[in-house]
């Protein structure tokens, strides 16, 4: 069964902050009824398939449950005061409005607050350049909102409401 929710982590730490949100998301959204969801570690992915030297069949099965997913989200490191290239050169692989219909959270996380307007100048025009209806509450967290790798109250909030958000547009989004 392909998953209704499908979530990017861009991460390439093995033990990620941004992941940890991204699962926070996707289970507010199952818990929501927005469906079965899936994890799409992109550094699990063969790097010769992402950068598009051969065709790899796992980064075909990963671009496929992305177009087959109502709500997608997101998450990503800041590196270099934007999102990874890890998520970058998977985007690269979306054939143009692939995300047309679909609703996307964009979730990240960086090491102060000095980049926290990467998640609207970065993150929104990457999804909405393939056609996403991207919601108004965008996620970003610090370093020091964490606490052993758990993230802080306030920032579970936040995770939250931008997954009420997701699911109220995607149950009156049509394709
Ligand atoms: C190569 C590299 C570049 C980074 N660049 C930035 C940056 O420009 N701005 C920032 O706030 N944090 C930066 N950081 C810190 C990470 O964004 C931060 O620790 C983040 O929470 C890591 O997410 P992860 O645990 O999901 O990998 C950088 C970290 C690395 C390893």
């Amino acid at each position: 069964m392909s998953a209704s929710v499908v979530g990017l982590s861009g991460s390439p730490a093995p033990v990620s902050r941004s992941r940890a949100l991204l699962e926070l998301a996707l289970a507010a959204l199952e818990r929501q009824g927005s469906g079965p969801t899936r994890l799409i570690d992109l550094a699990q992915l063969p790097a010769d398939g992402l950068l598009g030297r051969r065709e790899d069949r796992e980064v075909t099965a990963a671009l496929r449950a992305v177009s087959e997913a109502g709500v997608i989200v997101v998450s990503t490191p800041i590196y270099r005061a934007t999102y990874s290239g890890l998520l970058k050169v998977f985007f690269d692989l979306l054939p143009q409005d692939a995300l047309a219909g679909k609703v996307a959270i964009p979730i990240a996380t960086g090491g102060g607050a000095g980049h926290l307007l990467a998640v609207d100048h970065g993150l929104r025009p990457l999804l909405a350049s393939v056609g996403a209806l991207v919601v108004a509450n965008g996620v970003y967290g610090t370093d020091a909102q964490f606490r052993n790798g758990v993230p802080e109250p306030p920032l579970v909030e936040r995770i939250e409401r931008a997954a009420n958000e997701a699911a109220a547009l995607a149950s009156g989004v049509t394709t």
